[in-house]
């Protein structure tokens, strides 16, 4: 009764020129030979019985997914008829485990994080899985946070109290903050006892469907309705909030648990983040491709097919693809999804 869900509908707007609506993230192979989303179905291969494993995206993706993944079955790649955000997803996924095991406990793996260590990872998701079950909470992976970074969630764990489990230590989660301002960011850094959240959930469907009752009550409708009859989900699905996950429920349940992650771990969240892959010159400029520069220093800087020269600019971003070239301050790349909404339909 375990179940794993791939969640691969996001939009690539982070990485735009490089990714886009039709080709985003987790389905461009620029992070890697792979493709993201490639990756991480390799990972948890044989983790499940094979027809417990899905893939959610949205309707639009759907084509390029399947000829990413010519042998994947597609009865067990679902397209959510509208962009919804990730609460309406993982509320789909839980209502399709429902309606197999209402025992069913469930895995969410973004399909857009960077994983090394495959092993542990194997062995923590089973013990994770192992006590949500038994124990009826919501199981998260906290990772050591590096910097005060403002594009992730953060987990408080209580270090005082924790359950073992596997040889695994499970520790309460005491606040879950999505997305803090940096100032918050670099306070929690200073406090100690704050991890990422890795944006992986683990629980059943008897703590979903109780925590939802609590908190977010269209979601818990939504997988009653399923269970009561499930053709037709997509016009219920479109009647669900716009929200993710972590504001949705996270943010508001007291029952969760984190495990600390033992492997190497990066979501890719930002150009910011891509950097630290890239290569480093002497004056701190991270580049890929063909790159010149004088007198400049810190910046990002990614050529497709054409020279880029730079001269005199410092902490600045400059991405250049097949179809269009970003030029964008470090500071404004949090605006980026505001530009991507100016952008004109063909890019
Ligand atoms: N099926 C589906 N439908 N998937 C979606 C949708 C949707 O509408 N929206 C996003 N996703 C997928 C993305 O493709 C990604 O794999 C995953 O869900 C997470 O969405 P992101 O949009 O990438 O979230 P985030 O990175 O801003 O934040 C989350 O992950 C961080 C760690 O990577 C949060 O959980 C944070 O708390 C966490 O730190
Ligand atoms: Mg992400």
């Amino acid at each position: 009764n375990y179940f794993v869900f791939i969640l691969a509908g996001g939009s690539g707007e982070r990485f735009w020129p490089v990714s886009r609506a039709d080709a985003p993230k987790h389905l461009i192979t620029f992070f890697a030979n792979k493709t993201l989303l490639k990756e991480t179905l390799d990972r948890v291969k044989n983790l499940v019985p094979e027809d417990h494993l899905y893939i959610l995206t949205n309707s639009n993706q759907l084509s390029l997914i399947e000829k990413t993944l010519p042998d994947f079955p597609l009865r067990r790649i679902i397209p959510e008829p509208e962009k919804k955000d990730t609460a309406a997803a993982v509320t789909l996924a839980t209502a399709i485990a429902a309606k197999e095991s209402e025992q069913a406990v469930i895995v969410l793996l973004p399909a857009d994080s960077k994983i090394e260590n495959k092993e542990i990872f194997r062995r923590q998701i089973l013990s994770s899985l192992r006590f949500a079950q038994d124990e009826n909470c919501i199981v998260t992976f906290s990772i050591p946070p590096k910097f005060p970074a403002t594009e992730f969630g953060y987990l408080k764990l209580d270090k005082s109290r924790y359950c073992v489990k596997n040889n695994e230590k499970f520790f309460p989660v005491v606040q879950f903050v999505e997305k803090p301002t940096a100032e918050r960011a670099q306070g929690y850094i200073e406090e100690g006892n704050y991890g990422w959240n890795s944006g992986m959930f683990v629980w059943s469907v008897k703590t979903f469907l109780e925590e939802t009752h609590k908190w977010v009550s269209p979601l818990y409708r939504f997988v009653l309705d399923y269970l009561k009859d499930s053709s037709g989900w997509e016009k219920q699905f479109k009647r669900l909030p716009q929200i993710s996950i972590d504001y949705a429920l996270m943010e508001k349940t007291d029952k969760i648990f984190a495990i600390e992650a033992e492997f190497d771990w990066d979501d890719l969240g930002s150009w910011i983040s891509v950097a630290a892959y890239l290569e480093n010159d002497e004056k701190g400029n991270r580049i890929k491709g063909k790159v010149c520069s004088y007198g400049s220093e810190k910046n990002i800087v990614v050529s497709h097919s054409k020279l880029i020269a730079l001269c005199g600019v410092k902490d600045t971003v400059v991405i250049e693809s097949d179809h269009a070239i970003l030029v964008c301050s470090k500071e404004s790349l949090q605006e980026l999804k505001k530009l991507y909404a100016l952008l004109p339909p063909e890019h």
